[in-house]
C-alpha cells in the first residue's frame, strides 16, 4: 500500500487527566526498572565489560537508573567488524524493507510513549512535556526518513543525455559511527542512527555516558521491529576511549556526531587523517553548540517576547543547543523588558521532573560545577536579577536556579560561550543595526529569533541574522521535523539539515550510470 504522508506526531496534554495519571503509570512501572545492568550489544551478541558506567537520575543521585558496561578498544574493534559484516547484506536489502524497519519502530514507539517518557525523565531529569517533545521527534525521524528513503530512491538525472539512458542512484557509505549527547538522548541518537540505516549504511552507536539507558532500550526496540543483527551495535563508553577509536578506525566511513564544539572540532581533525588501511576520506556530519541569541525590538509585543525569551532559555534548563543565552533589547524598552521578565522568572517553579515541574535538575555534577563557575563569571560581567546559585534540593539534586544577568557586553565570557545550563545574558542595544550586529558578533550560528511588529526589520533580520534556524516572533527553541529542518552555521556546525530534505543524501555516494542506446 502506498505510505501516507507524512504528518509530525501530535504532542500529549498532560493537563487531561488521564493522559496525566497514564504519565504517572508509567514513571511508577520504570521506577521498578530501575538500577538493571544492561549489556554491550555487538552483532546482536550480548557482550559483558569488567568497567561499569553507574547512569544517575539528576534530581537525586543516590537513585541508580541503570549499570552498563564500559567498551575498551577491543569491543570497538568487534563493533566495527560486526557492521562490516552487517553492511554486505543491509546494503541490498530493498529500501521499501529498510523504510519498513523505520515505520514499524516508529510503531511500537507510538505504543508505549509515556514508558519512554518516563525513562527520559529518570534519566536525564526532563519533564513530562519535554519528554513528550523528545520521544515525539524520535517518532517524527523515522516517519520522515522513511519517507525521504523511498524518495531518493526514485531519484532520476536532471536530463536524459540524446542517445543515452541516464540513471542516478544513491548508495550507502559503509560502517558510520554514530556519538551522541545526551540532551535528547532518543530522538538526536535515533534520528542520526536511522538515516544511516534507511540508506543502507551500518553503524555503531556511542551514546553519552549520561544517558546510556535510554539508548540501550533504543535499540531493544530496534530489534523488536525486526531489525537484523549488526546493523546498528552498541558500545557504552568514554568520548576518550570508544569515541576516539571509533572515530579513527580506518574501517569507519563516516562520522555522524551532535556534540559541543569542543569535541566535534576534534572529531573533524582525527577524521581527517588516512590510517593504514584507509582507502577513503572519511564523512564527518557534525552538529554542534550556539549560543543563541534573541532580538526583542523596540516595536514588538512585550509579553509574547518574555514568553518567548523564557521559554526558549529556560526549557529544559537552557540545555539545549537552540536554547536562547543571549537576549539583545532595544534600549527604549530596555527597563519594561527587564522588568516583566524577572517578574516572570521569579515565577518559574524548580523541582522534581517525576512531579512535573516546569524546570529540573541540570544533567549531573560536571553540569552543576560549570553553571555555577559561569554564573560567578557572569557576576563580574553585569548585573544579576534573579537566581545567580544552586537551588535547595532535599535530595541532592543538581538544581541551579534560573538565573538572567543583564547589561552584559556583547563581547563578555557569558555573551560568547555556550553555557548549556539555565543562564541568560542580557544585552542592550541602541538600535536595531546595532542588534543584528551583536547576534553576528560570536562564533556560532545556529537558531536565533527576532520579536518585532516592523515588516522592515523582520525582512532585514531574514537576510542578515546569520543562523541556520531563524524565528521570526516566536521562540527559537522546538524545531518541528519537516517544518524546520535543523542545523547551524558557522562553528555550530556542518548545516545537514536534520528533518530535512537534503539530510540523507549525507549518507549516500551518488553514481551516475550512462548507456549508450
Ligand atoms: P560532548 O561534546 O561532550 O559529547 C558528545 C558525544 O561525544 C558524547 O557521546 C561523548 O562521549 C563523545 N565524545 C567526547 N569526547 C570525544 C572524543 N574525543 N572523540 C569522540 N567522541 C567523543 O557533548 P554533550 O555534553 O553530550 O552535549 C551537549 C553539547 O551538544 C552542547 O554543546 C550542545 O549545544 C550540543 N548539541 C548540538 C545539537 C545540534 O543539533 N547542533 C543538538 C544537541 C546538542
Ligand atoms: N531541535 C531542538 C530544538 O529545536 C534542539 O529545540
Amino acid at each position: 500500500a502506498p505510505i501516507a504522508p507524512f504528518r509530525n506526531e501530535a504532542f500529549l496534554d498532560f493537563t487531561l487527566a488521564d493522559v496525566k495519571r497514564g504519565m504517572q503509570e508509567a514513571l511508577r512501572y520504570v521506577e521498578s526498572q530501575l538500577g538493571h545492568e544492561y549489556p554491550l550489544i555487538i552483532g546482536g551478541n550480548r557482550v559483558h565489560a569488567p568497567g561499569k558506567i553507574r547512569s544517575t537520575n539528576p534530581a537525586r543521585p543516590a537513585q541508580l537508573v541503570g549499570v552498563h558496561p564500559e567498551a575498551e578498544v577491543e569491543h570497538v574493534e568487534q563493533a566495527v567488524q560486526a557492521a562490516a559484516k552487517a553492511f554486505e547484506s543491509w546494503k541490498a536489502v530493498p529500501v521499501g524493507e529498510r523504510a519498513a524497519l523505520l515505520t514499524r519502530t516508529a510503531e511500537l514507539l507510538r505504543e508505549r510513549k509515556l514508558e519512554f517518557c518516563a525513562w527520559l525523565t529518570f534519566e536525564v531529569g526532563k519533564n513530562y512535556a519535554e519528554a513528550d517533545a523528545d520521544v515525539a521527534e524520535c517518532i517524527d525521524f523515522l516517519e520522515f526518513y522513511a519517507r525521504e528513503a523511498l524518495r531518493l530512491d526514485r531519484a532520476e538525472t536532471p536530463i536524459q543525455f540524446p542517445g543515452e539512458r541516464n540513471q542516478l542512484r544513491y548508495l550507502p557509505l559503509g560502517v558510520g559511527a554514530v556519538i551522541a549527547p545526551w540532551n535528547f538522548p532518543l530522538a538526536i541518537l535515533c534520528g542520526m542512527t536511522v538515516a544511516a540505516v534507511v540508506t543502507g549504511n551500518t553503524v555503531v552507536m556511542k551514546p553519552s555516558i549520561d544517558a546510556p539507558t535510554i539508548a540501550v532500550r533504543l535499540l531493544m526496540l530496534l530489534e523488536e521491529a525486526g531489525m537484523p543483527e549488526g546493523v546498528v551495535n552498541l558500545l557504552q563508553g568514554s568520548g576518550e576511549l570508544a569515541g576516539r577509536t571509533l572515530v579513527e578506525h580506518p574501517q569507519v566511513r563516516f562520522i555522524s556526531f551532535t556534540g559541543s564544539k569542543k569535541v566535534g572540532l576534534d572529531v573533524h581533525e582525527r577524521a581527517a587523517k588516512q590510517r593504514p588501511g584507509q582507502k577513503f576520506l572519511k564523512r564527518t556530519v557534525l552538529e554542534l553548540g550556539g549560543k543563541d541569541a534573541i532580538i526583542v525590538d523596540n516595536d514588538c509585543d512585550i509579553d509574547a517576547a518574555v514568553e518567548g525569551v523564557v521559554a526558549s532559555a529556560f526549557g529544559f534548563n537552557g540545555q539545549k543547543c537552540s536554547a536562547c543565552s543571549r537576549a539583545i533589547v532595544d534600549t527604549h524598552i530596555y527597563d519594561v523588558f527587564l522588568d516583566k521578565l524577572t517578574e516572570r522568572v521569579s515565577q518559574i517553579r524548580q523541582g522534581d521532573p517525576a512531579d512535573n515541574f516546569a524546570m529540573g535538575p541540570v544533567i549531573s555534577e560536571t553540569s552543576y560545577r560549570r553553571v555555577l563557575d559561569y554564573i560567578a563569571i557572569g557576576r563580574g560581567e553585569g548585573r544579576v536579577l534573579t537566581g545567580g546559585g544552586p537551588a535547595e534540593s532535599e535530595t541532592n539534586g543538581w538544581y541551579v536556579q534560573p538565573t538572567v544577568i543583564a547589561d552584559v557586553a556583547p563581547d563578555a565570557r557569558i555573551a560568547q560561550e555556550e553555557i548549556f545550563g539555565p543562564v541568560l545574558a542580557v544585552i542592550r542595544s541602541s538600535s536595531f543595526p546595532e542588534a543584528i550586529e551583536i547576534v553576528n558578533n560570536t562564533d556560532y550560528g545556529l537558531t536565533g529569533a527576532i520579536y518585532s511588529n516592523n515588516r522592515e526589520r523582520l525582512e532585514v533580520a531574514t537576510e542578515q541574522f546569520h543562523v541556520g534556524n531563524l524565528y521570526l516572533n516566536r521562540k527559537c527553541t522546538g524545531a518541528m521535523v519537516g517544518a524546520h529542518p535543523f542545523g547551524g552555521f558557522n562553528l555550530s556546525g556542518t548545516d545537514s539539515k536534520a528533518g530535512g530534505p537534503d539530510y540523507l543524501l549525507l549518507f549516500t555516494q551518488a553514481k551516475s550510470i550512462a548507456e549508450k542506446l
